[in-house]
């Protein structure tokens, strides 16, 4: 998310600034933030104390912040970090040359309007660090749900979908650009919904659009909530081949009583039913999740029902978390961080190794088998070796021999690590 926000950023700043790789020529920098866990935030703060000394030698330099922290903190962040020039939370980029300019005459200078309707969609964004093969677009901002543990709907506002003949104009520059893979941004893709006169176009009908603009022209999406996940993006999924078969689908727990007190809306049961039926119509979809341990409450059986249920599924892959308190949520407000900070680890670790056990078994289950491959680049550990991904999004590394970034090749897969597939090409397409 934060790095289609970064291109949009760019592209609204590309009349003033262009951009460089190093730190110490620039003449304004700016730090796109993320509030989703402490330890993001944390992080921008170790980073503007770092910051501090360029300032010291460049006089002009400007340092901005963007982004969900920039919306959290607002004011008491200028105090606090004098390093700081200027503010802009995430629904006020177009702002940022009246911002700057503010910031350079020494001003107080910050914009954290949180809009109802902006979503950037006639903004063409500037991908200034792509491999040229992969590209995300955005396809709605905000978010409506609010689990009871996270800020996103409180810094990055309500949920609004763009016009799709915009997304659609997009991803067909992108592809005629030479990008092959596209994945449709947002907080929670699959309630995508864009009111028309006649019908109106949800994400299973988005996604197809997309998939027809040609069949080199990979698509995938993040983020799925279980409870909008429809059948009808499956059966979609299941029509287009250059759909990707792998979807992350966030289940945080497998306990039920965490499930409600998280204001998850779903149950374990539900959960696990949506998860057969994606097996069901895409045999060989590949499924990701975010877990949270140590939540407020949380039982040891609790703990092992998220094992339990992990398990159940296979997870190809998933993020892990430890609880962290976020303020102005509602488990903030109502319920009590009571797992002691070691337990949380302990679980978390549990998780860890869990999930380490099952991406491995998932991978040698791979062996023998042969994936389309997107090739996006060299390896980074062998520049003999190029990588890519496969469908199921899944790292896939090979002998380079002639083959570019941008191609499709045929891997069949002889080894494994928890982390990738190893392989051999045996015929391009
Ligand atoms: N503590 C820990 N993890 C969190 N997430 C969101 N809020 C918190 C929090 N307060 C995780 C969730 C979400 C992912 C983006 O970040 O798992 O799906
Ligand atoms: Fe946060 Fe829940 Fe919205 Fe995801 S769906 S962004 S976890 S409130």
């Amino acid at each position: 998310m934060n790095v289609a926000d970064s291109e949009v950023v760019a592209s609204i700043l590309s009349p003033y600034y262009s951009i460089t790789d190093s730190l110490r020529d620039a003449d304004l920098i700016l730090l796109n933030t993320c509030s989703v866990r402490d330890n993001a935030e944390q992080r921008i703060r170790k980073r503007l104390r770092e910051l501090a000394s360029l300032k010291k030698k460049n006089k002009s330099l400007l340092i901005g912040l963007l982004g969900c922290m920039a919306e959290r903190i607002k004011e008491q962040l200028l105090e606090e970090e004098k390093t700081l020039d200027f503010i802009a939370g995430p629904d006020a980029y177009r702002s940022l040359p009246q911002l700057i300019e503010k910031a350079s005459l020494g001003m107080v200078s910050y914009n954290v309007y949180l809009s109802e309707e902006e979503t950037y969609d006639d903004i063409d964004p500037v991908r200034y660090d792509s491999n040229g093969v992969s590209a995300f677009i955005s396809i709605m901002r905000g978010c409506n749900n609010f689990c009871s543990y996270c800020v996103v709907p409180y810094t990055r506002g309500r949920e609004r979908s763009r016009d799709p003949k915009t997304i659609i104009e997009e991803a067909q520059s992108l592809f005629d650009k030479g990008f092959r893979e596209v994945t449709l941004l947002g907080q929670n893709v699959n309630s995508y919904c864009w009111k028309a006169t006649e019908n109106n176009i949800d994400f299973a009908d988005l996604t197809e659009k997309i998939a027809q603009i040609s069949p080199l022209l990979r698509v995938r999406y993040a983020t799925s909530h279980p409870k909008d996940i429809s059948d009808k993006l499956l059966f979609v999924m299941a029509k287009y081949p250059n759909v990707c078969h792998y979807i992350h689908l966030p289940v945080q727990s497998g306990s039920n009583a965490m499930l409600q007190k998280m204001n998850r809306v779903y149950t374990r049961e539900y959960y696990l039913e949506r998860i057969k039926k994606i097996k069901e119509i895409l045999p060989d979809c590949a499924i990701s999740t975010d877990v949270i341990a140590g939540f407020c409450g949380e039982t040891e059986q609790d703990h092992r029902d998220t094992l339990s249920l992990m398990r159940e599924v296979g997870y190809e892959y998933a993020f892990m978390f430890k609880y962290s308190v976020r303020e102005g949520t509602k488990a903030a407000e109502k319920l009590e961080d009571d797992v002691p900070e070691e337990l949380k680890i302990k679980r978390l670790e549990e998780i860890i190794a869990l999930q380490q056990h099952l991406s491995l078994e998932s991978n040698k289950r791979d062996i023998g088998k042969t994936f389309s491959v997107l090739v996006e680049g060299v390896s980074k550990r062998s520049d003999r070796h190029l990588f890519g991904r496969n469908p199921q999004n899944k790292v896939c590394v090979f002998p380079k021999k002639h083959y570019k970034t941008g191609d499709y090749v045929e891997v069949k897969i002889a080894k494994c690590t928890a982390g990738t597939l190893l392989g051999e090409v045996t015929s391009d397409k």
